[in-house]
Protein backbone atom coordinates (compact mmCIF):
# COMPACT_ATOMS: atom_id res chain seq x y z
CA UNK A 1 0.00 0.00 0.00
CA UNK A 2 1.40 3.44 -0.98
CA UNK A 3 1.84 5.98 2.01
CA UNK A 4 -0.93 8.18 0.79
CA UNK A 5 -3.63 5.25 0.70
CA UNK A 6 -4.76 5.88 4.23
CA UNK A 7 -5.02 8.45 7.05
CA UNK A 8 -6.88 9.52 9.80
CA UNK A 9 -8.15 12.85 9.87
CA UNK A 10 -8.42 15.91 12.90
CA UNK A 11 -12.09 17.05 11.80
CA UNK A 12 -11.53 21.04 13.31
CA UNK A 13 -13.27 22.68 11.02
CA UNK A 14 -11.32 24.26 8.34
CA UNK A 15 -8.40 23.90 10.81
CA UNK A 16 -8.89 19.94 9.61
CA UNK A 17 -5.86 17.94 9.11
CA UNK A 18 -4.66 14.54 7.99
CA UNK A 19 -2.17 12.53 9.53
CA UNK A 20 -0.32 10.04 7.58
CA UNK A 21 1.07 6.48 9.20
CA UNK A 22 3.20 4.14 7.83
CA UNK A 23 6.60 2.59 6.66
CA UNK A 24 7.17 4.84 3.81
CA UNK A 25 5.92 7.71 4.81
CA UNK A 26 8.88 10.51 4.44
CA UNK A 27 8.44 10.14 0.83
CA UNK A 28 5.16 12.32 1.97
CA UNK A 29 7.41 14.43 3.81
CA UNK A 30 9.34 15.24 0.42
CA UNK A 31 6.39 15.40 -1.38
CA UNK A 32 4.88 18.29 0.71
CA UNK A 33 8.11 20.33 0.98
CA UNK A 34 8.21 20.14 -2.75
CA UNK A 35 4.58 21.19 -3.09
CA UNK A 36 5.52 24.04 -0.65
CA UNK A 37 8.26 25.33 -2.84
CA UNK A 38 6.64 24.88 -5.80
CA UNK A 39 4.21 27.20 -4.74
CA UNK A 40 6.60 29.45 -3.91
CA UNK A 41 6.97 29.31 -0.36
CA UNK A 42 10.16 28.40 1.28
CA UNK A 43 10.65 25.40 4.11
CA UNK A 44 12.55 25.20 7.45
CA UNK A 45 13.28 22.03 9.34
CA UNK A 46 13.70 21.76 13.32
CA UNK A 47 15.52 18.79 13.73
CA UNK A 48 15.52 16.46 16.92
CA UNK A 49 19.99 15.98 17.40
CA UNK A 50 19.13 12.17 18.35
CA UNK A 51 17.16 11.88 15.36
CA UNK A 52 19.78 14.13 12.76
CA UNK A 53 22.68 11.35 13.97
CA UNK A 54 20.73 7.93 13.37
CA UNK A 55 18.65 8.78 10.17
CA UNK A 56 21.99 10.56 7.99
CA UNK A 57 20.16 9.26 4.50
CA UNK A 58 16.80 11.24 5.81
CA UNK A 59 18.59 14.54 6.52
CA UNK A 60 20.51 14.37 3.46
CA UNK A 61 17.33 14.49 1.77
CA UNK A 62 15.82 17.15 3.79
CA UNK A 63 18.61 19.19 2.84
CA UNK A 64 17.80 20.57 -0.39
CA UNK A 65 14.50 21.41 0.97
CA UNK A 66 15.59 24.50 3.15
CA UNK A 67 17.71 25.89 5.90
CA UNK A 68 18.00 23.44 9.12
CA UNK A 69 18.23 23.81 12.74
CA UNK A 70 19.35 21.04 15.23
CA UNK A 71 18.05 20.43 18.32
CA UNK A 72 19.97 19.51 21.88
CA UNK A 73 18.01 15.97 22.19
CA UNK A 74 16.37 15.88 25.27
CA UNK A 75 13.66 17.36 27.87
CA UNK A 76 15.61 20.12 29.02
CA UNK A 77 15.54 21.35 24.94
CA UNK A 78 11.69 22.57 26.10
CA UNK A 79 13.13 25.78 27.20
CA UNK A 80 13.14 29.62 26.66
CA UNK A 81 16.86 29.51 25.77
CA UNK A 82 15.89 27.01 23.13
CA UNK A 83 12.91 28.81 22.33
CA UNK A 84 14.63 31.91 21.29
CA UNK A 85 17.45 30.02 19.27
CA UNK A 86 14.59 28.59 16.94
CA UNK A 87 13.14 32.72 16.40
CA UNK A 88 16.80 33.27 15.91
CA UNK A 89 17.16 30.53 13.30
CA UNK A 90 14.05 31.58 11.92
CA UNK A 91 14.48 35.40 11.56
CA UNK A 92 18.29 35.09 10.34
CA UNK A 93 17.08 32.90 7.42
CA UNK A 94 13.98 35.51 6.58
CA UNK A 95 11.42 33.32 7.12
CA UNK A 96 7.75 35.20 6.59
CA UNK A 97 4.82 34.56 6.85
CA UNK A 98 4.57 32.66 3.77
CA UNK A 99 6.76 30.17 4.89
CA UNK A 100 6.53 26.52 6.71
CA UNK A 101 8.15 25.05 9.50
CA UNK A 102 8.63 21.48 9.82
CA UNK A 103 8.86 20.30 13.41
CA UNK A 104 11.32 17.17 12.90
CA UNK A 105 11.69 14.70 16.07
CA UNK A 106 9.94 13.18 19.37
CA UNK A 107 7.41 15.19 21.36
CA UNK A 108 10.47 17.85 22.80
CA UNK A 109 11.02 19.26 19.03
CA UNK A 110 7.14 18.65 18.25
CA UNK A 111 6.17 21.01 21.27
CA UNK A 112 9.18 23.63 20.83
CA UNK A 113 8.78 24.01 17.43
CA UNK A 114 5.00 24.01 17.44
CA UNK A 115 5.18 27.09 20.01
CA UNK A 116 7.98 28.81 17.94
CA UNK A 117 5.49 28.20 15.09
CA UNK A 118 2.33 29.24 16.59
CA UNK A 119 4.58 32.79 18.25
CA UNK A 120 6.87 33.39 15.80
CA UNK A 121 5.10 36.74 13.40
CA UNK A 122 1.86 35.97 15.63
CA UNK A 123 1.80 32.12 13.41
CA UNK A 124 3.15 30.62 10.49
CA UNK A 125 2.04 27.42 9.18
CA UNK A 126 3.80 23.91 10.54
CA UNK A 127 3.67 20.04 10.31
CA UNK A 128 4.85 18.09 12.76
CA UNK A 129 6.98 15.12 11.29
CA UNK A 130 6.77 12.61 15.04
CA UNK A 131 9.61 10.51 15.16
CA UNK A 132 9.12 8.60 18.43
CA UNK A 133 6.56 6.45 19.54
CA UNK A 134 5.18 8.52 21.89
CA UNK A 135 5.36 11.53 19.36
CA UNK A 136 3.54 9.30 16.65
CA UNK A 137 0.09 8.04 19.02
CA UNK A 138 0.13 11.64 20.68
CA UNK A 139 2.14 14.49 20.87
CA UNK A 140 2.40 15.33 17.05
CA UNK A 141 -1.60 15.14 17.10
CA UNK A 142 -3.77 18.19 18.65
CA UNK A 143 -2.36 21.31 18.36
CA UNK A 144 -0.78 21.38 22.05
CA UNK A 145 2.25 22.94 22.03
CA UNK A 146 4.79 24.60 24.67
CA UNK A 147 7.69 24.72 27.12
CA UNK A 148 8.54 24.25 30.21
CA UNK A 149 9.64 26.67 32.80
CA UNK A 150 11.19 26.09 36.53
CA UNK A 151 7.85 25.88 38.06
CA UNK A 152 6.58 23.61 35.67
CA UNK A 153 6.21 21.35 32.42
CA UNK A 154 4.21 23.31 29.63
CA UNK A 155 2.96 25.82 31.53
CA UNK A 156 4.17 28.08 28.74
CA UNK A 157 2.51 27.16 25.41
CA UNK A 158 -0.70 27.31 22.82
CA UNK A 159 -3.05 25.54 21.07
CA UNK A 160 -1.60 25.64 17.72
CA UNK A 161 -2.73 23.02 15.07
CA UNK A 162 -0.13 21.53 12.70
CA UNK A 163 -1.54 21.18 8.70
CA UNK A 164 -0.56 17.60 8.76
CA UNK A 165 1.41 14.78 10.74
CA UNK A 166 3.69 12.66 8.56
CA UNK A 167 4.76 9.40 10.33
CA UNK A 168 6.89 7.40 9.19
CA UNK A 169 7.20 4.16 11.14
CA UNK A 170 10.63 3.02 9.41
CA UNK A 171 12.35 6.00 11.37
CA UNK A 172 11.47 4.13 14.63
CA UNK A 173 14.03 1.71 14.21
CA UNK A 174 16.60 3.46 15.42
CA UNK A 175 14.85 5.06 18.21
CA UNK A 176 16.26 3.77 21.80
CA UNK A 177 14.28 0.06 23.82
CA UNK A 178 14.09 2.82 26.43
CA UNK A 179 12.02 5.62 24.19
CA UNK A 180 10.10 3.33 22.50
CA UNK A 181 8.82 1.52 25.74
CA UNK A 182 8.24 5.47 26.96
CA UNK A 183 6.18 6.10 23.90
CA UNK A 184 4.26 2.55 24.66
CA UNK A 185 2.77 4.60 28.26
CA UNK A 186 0.65 6.66 26.09
CA UNK A 187 -0.60 3.55 24.07
CA UNK A 188 -1.71 1.91 27.46
CA UNK A 189 -2.56 5.21 28.53
CA UNK A 190 -5.08 5.52 25.38
CA UNK A 191 -6.15 2.16 26.06
CA UNK A 192 -7.21 2.57 29.48
CA UNK A 193 -8.95 5.95 29.17
CA UNK A 194 -11.19 5.10 25.79
CA UNK A 195 -10.81 1.71 24.22
CA UNK A 196 -11.21 -1.81 26.50
CA UNK A 197 -10.63 -3.38 23.14
CA UNK A 198 -6.77 -1.87 22.64
CA UNK A 199 -5.83 -2.79 26.15
CA UNK A 200 -7.23 -6.04 25.40
CA UNK A 201 -5.14 -6.10 22.16
CA UNK A 202 -2.27 -5.02 23.92
CA UNK A 203 -2.47 -8.01 26.79
CA UNK A 204 -2.82 -10.60 23.21
CA UNK A 205 -0.08 -9.45 21.28
CA UNK A 206 3.63 -10.44 22.25
CA UNK A 207 5.30 -6.98 23.23
CA UNK A 208 5.24 -4.82 19.82
CA UNK A 209 8.76 -3.18 18.86
CA UNK A 210 9.62 -0.66 15.90
CA UNK A 211 8.96 -3.49 13.32
CA UNK A 212 6.29 -5.77 14.50
CA UNK A 213 3.56 -6.12 11.88
CA UNK A 214 0.58 -5.01 14.06
CA UNK A 215 2.38 -1.23 15.38
CA UNK A 216 0.97 0.71 12.35
CA UNK A 217 -2.82 -0.64 13.09
CA UNK A 218 -2.09 0.40 16.49
CA UNK A 219 -0.70 3.70 16.05
CA UNK A 220 -3.33 4.54 13.55
CA UNK A 221 -6.09 3.31 16.38
CA UNK A 222 -4.07 5.93 19.15
CA UNK A 223 -4.70 8.84 16.37
CA UNK A 224 -8.48 7.79 15.99
CA UNK A 225 -8.71 8.22 19.97
CA UNK A 226 -6.57 11.41 19.73
CA UNK A 227 -8.07 12.85 16.71
CA UNK A 228 -11.73 11.58 18.47
CA UNK A 229 -11.31 13.43 21.66
CA UNK A 230 -9.28 16.38 20.23
CA UNK A 231 -12.31 16.94 17.68
CA UNK A 232 -14.87 16.68 19.97
CA UNK A 233 -13.31 19.14 22.82
CA UNK A 234 -10.19 20.77 21.02
CA UNK A 235 -9.59 23.41 24.42
CA UNK A 236 -10.23 21.10 27.38
CA UNK A 237 -13.13 22.87 27.65
CA UNK A 238 -15.97 19.89 28.33
CA UNK A 239 -17.65 19.86 31.46
CA UNK A 240 -17.96 15.98 30.86
CA UNK A 241 -14.18 15.30 30.99
CA UNK A 242 -13.47 15.43 27.68
CA UNK A 243 -10.12 16.15 26.14
CA UNK A 244 -9.00 16.53 30.03
CA UNK A 245 -9.11 13.06 30.46
CA UNK A 246 -6.02 12.63 27.99
CA UNK A 247 -4.03 13.87 31.09
CA UNK A 248 -4.90 9.99 32.88
CA UNK A 249 -1.71 9.65 35.02
CA UNK A 250 -0.34 13.02 34.04
CA UNK A 251 -1.06 14.69 37.41
CA UNK A 252 1.04 12.17 39.06
CA UNK A 253 3.51 11.58 36.59
CA UNK A 254 4.18 15.82 35.90
CA UNK A 255 4.92 16.05 39.44
CA UNK A 256 7.74 12.90 39.38
CA UNK A 257 9.53 14.77 36.18
CA UNK A 258 9.18 18.06 37.80
CA UNK A 259 10.20 16.83 41.62
CA UNK A 260 13.01 14.11 40.11
CA UNK A 261 14.55 16.62 37.79
CA UNK A 262 13.50 16.89 34.02
CA UNK A 263 15.43 13.67 31.90
CA UNK A 264 15.63 11.60 35.36
CA UNK A 265 12.05 9.68 34.26
CA UNK A 266 12.12 9.68 30.36
CA UNK A 267 7.74 11.31 29.86
CA UNK A 268 6.71 8.04 29.51
CA UNK A 269 8.15 6.50 32.56
CA UNK A 270 6.62 9.08 34.90
CA UNK A 271 3.16 8.37 33.20
CA UNK A 272 3.46 4.83 33.46
CA UNK A 273 3.90 5.15 36.90
CA UNK A 274 1.33 7.72 36.93
CA UNK A 275 -0.93 5.34 35.22
CA UNK A 276 -0.20 3.06 38.08
CA UNK A 277 -1.11 5.99 40.72
CA UNK A 278 -3.85 6.72 39.03
CA UNK A 279 -5.12 2.93 38.91
CA UNK A 280 -4.42 2.94 42.63
CA UNK A 281 -6.46 5.83 43.24
CA UNK A 282 -9.56 4.40 41.83
CA UNK A 283 -9.13 1.27 43.63
CA UNK A 284 -9.06 3.32 46.77
CA UNK A 285 -11.73 5.18 45.12
CA UNK A 286 -14.15 2.08 45.03
CA UNK A 287 -14.36 1.66 40.97
CA UNK A 288 -11.52 -0.89 39.93
CA UNK A 289 -11.36 -4.17 41.47
CA UNK A 290 -7.68 -5.46 42.46
CA UNK A 291 -7.38 -7.49 39.44
CA UNK A 292 -7.82 -4.25 37.25
CA UNK A 293 -5.07 -3.39 39.00
CA UNK A 294 -3.03 -6.05 38.55
CA UNK A 295 -3.38 -6.01 34.50
CA UNK A 296 -2.72 -2.55 34.41
CA UNK A 297 0.94 -3.17 36.61
CA UNK A 298 1.40 -5.94 34.44
CA UNK A 299 1.38 -3.91 31.26
CA UNK A 300 3.49 -1.24 32.48
CA UNK A 301 6.09 -4.15 33.99
CA UNK A 302 5.95 -5.65 30.05
CA UNK A 303 7.65 -2.07 28.37
CA UNK A 304 10.33 -2.15 31.42
CA UNK A 305 7.99 1.01 32.71
CA UNK A 306 9.06 1.63 36.35
CA UNK A 307 6.21 0.27 38.96
CA UNK A 308 7.96 2.60 41.47
CA UNK A 309 9.86 5.43 41.95
CA UNK A 310 13.38 4.74 41.55
CA UNK A 311 14.87 7.02 44.65
CA UNK A 312 12.43 7.88 46.91
CA UNK A 313 11.71 11.79 46.73
CA UNK A 314 9.37 13.50 48.73
CA UNK A 315 5.76 13.41 49.07
CA UNK A 316 5.62 17.46 50.16
CA UNK A 317 7.78 18.56 46.82
CA UNK A 318 5.47 16.30 44.96
CA UNK A 319 2.01 17.52 46.26
CA UNK A 320 3.62 21.20 45.54
CA UNK A 321 4.12 20.35 42.10
CA UNK A 322 1.32 18.96 41.94
CA UNK A 323 -1.01 22.43 43.07
CA UNK A 324 1.37 24.08 40.07
CA UNK A 325 -0.44 21.69 37.68
CA UNK A 326 -2.15 23.39 34.71
CA UNK A 327 -5.03 20.80 35.93
CA UNK A 328 -5.50 22.41 39.64
CA UNK A 329 -8.64 24.79 39.14
CA UNK A 330 -9.59 27.58 42.32
CA UNK A 331 -6.75 25.64 44.01
CA UNK A 332 -8.36 21.93 44.35
CA UNK A 333 -6.30 19.41 42.96
CA UNK A 334 -7.77 17.34 39.64
CA UNK A 335 -7.13 13.75 39.00
CA UNK A 336 -8.54 11.73 36.15
CA UNK A 337 -9.80 8.49 37.28
CA UNK A 338 -10.71 5.16 36.03
CA UNK A 339 -14.23 4.26 36.42
CA UNK A 340 -13.47 0.96 34.90
CA UNK A 341 -10.68 -0.54 32.71
CA UNK A 342 -11.40 1.78 29.15
CA UNK A 343 -13.54 4.42 30.98
CA UNK A 344 -12.12 7.60 32.83
CA UNK A 345 -13.57 10.20 34.61
CA UNK A 346 -12.42 13.29 36.30
CA UNK A 347 -12.61 12.97 39.89
CA UNK A 348 -12.94 16.26 41.58
CA UNK A 349 -11.78 16.50 45.00
CA UNK A 350 -9.15 13.96 46.51
CA UNK A 351 -8.51 14.15 50.27
CA UNK A 352 -5.03 15.29 50.72
CA UNK A 353 -3.83 12.31 53.52
CA UNK A 354 -5.16 9.63 49.89
CA UNK A 355 -2.85 11.24 47.48
CA UNK A 356 0.42 10.86 50.61
CA UNK A 357 -0.45 7.36 51.20
CA UNK A 358 -0.69 6.31 47.17
CA UNK A 359 2.98 8.45 47.07
CA UNK A 360 4.52 6.59 49.94
CA UNK A 361 3.02 3.59 48.61
CA UNK A 362 5.01 3.85 45.69
CA UNK A 363 8.28 4.66 47.39
CA UNK A 364 7.87 8.45 48.15
CA UNK A 365 8.96 9.84 51.43
CA UNK A 366 7.21 11.87 53.89
N1 LIG B 1 1.80 18.08 22.98
C1 LIG B 1 1.25 17.03 23.51
O1 LIG B 1 0.05 16.80 23.37
C2 LIG B 1 2.10 16.05 24.27
C3 LIG B 1 1.58 14.80 24.61
C4 LIG B 1 2.42 13.89 25.26
C5 LIG B 1 3.74 14.23 25.54
N2 LIG B 1 4.20 15.46 25.19
C6 LIG B 1 5.58 15.85 25.45
O2 LIG B 1 6.44 15.00 24.68
C7 LIG B 1 7.72 15.00 25.28
C8 LIG B 1 8.31 13.61 25.24
O3 LIG B 1 8.42 13.19 23.91
P1 LIG B 1 9.38 11.98 23.47
O4 LIG B 1 9.17 10.83 24.37
O5 LIG B 1 9.18 11.82 22.03
O6 LIG B 1 10.83 12.51 23.85
P2 LIG B 1 11.98 13.24 23.02
O7 LIG B 1 11.45 14.19 22.06
O8 LIG B 1 12.91 13.74 24.07
O9 LIG B 1 12.68 12.04 22.24
C9 LIG B 1 13.23 10.97 22.95
C10 LIG B 1 14.65 10.64 22.50
O10 LIG B 1 14.63 10.01 21.24
C11 LIG B 1 15.61 10.57 20.38
N3 LIG B 1 15.09 10.35 19.02
C12 LIG B 1 14.01 10.92 18.45
N4 LIG B 1 13.72 10.29 17.30
C13 LIG B 1 14.65 9.33 17.11
C14 LIG B 1 14.85 8.34 16.13
N5 LIG B 1 13.98 8.16 15.12
N6 LIG B 1 15.94 7.55 16.24
C15 LIG B 1 16.78 7.68 17.31
N7 LIG B 1 16.61 8.56 18.30
C16 LIG B 1 15.54 9.38 18.20
C17 LIG B 1 15.75 11.98 20.84
O11 LIG B 1 17.01 12.49 20.51
C18 LIG B 1 15.58 11.83 22.35
O12 LIG B 1 16.81 11.49 22.94
C19 LIG B 1 7.55 15.56 26.67
O13 LIG B 1 8.09 16.85 26.73
C20 LIG B 1 6.04 15.63 26.86
O14 LIG B 1 5.65 16.66 27.70
C21 LIG B 1 3.41 16.37 24.57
Amino acid sequence: MNWYETSVEVELGDRSYLIWIGEDVEEGILQAASSLLSENRRCAFVVDAGFSSNQPSFMAQLQDFGPILILPAGETSKSLAQLSSVYDFLAKNAIDRSCCLFAVGGGVVGDLGGFAAASYLRGIDYYQVPTTLLSMVDSSVGGKTGINIAAGKNLVGAFFQPRGVYSSTRFLTTLSERDFNSGMAEVIKHGLLYDLSLFEKLEQLDRLHPTHAELPRIIRRNCEIKAAVVGADEREQSASGGRALLNLGHTFGHAIENVAGYGEYLHGEAIGLGLLMAADLSKRLGNLQEKDVIRVREMVRRYALPDNLRQPISVPDLVNAMRHDKKVKRGTLRFVGLQKLGQAYIIQEVDDALIHEILSGFGAAE
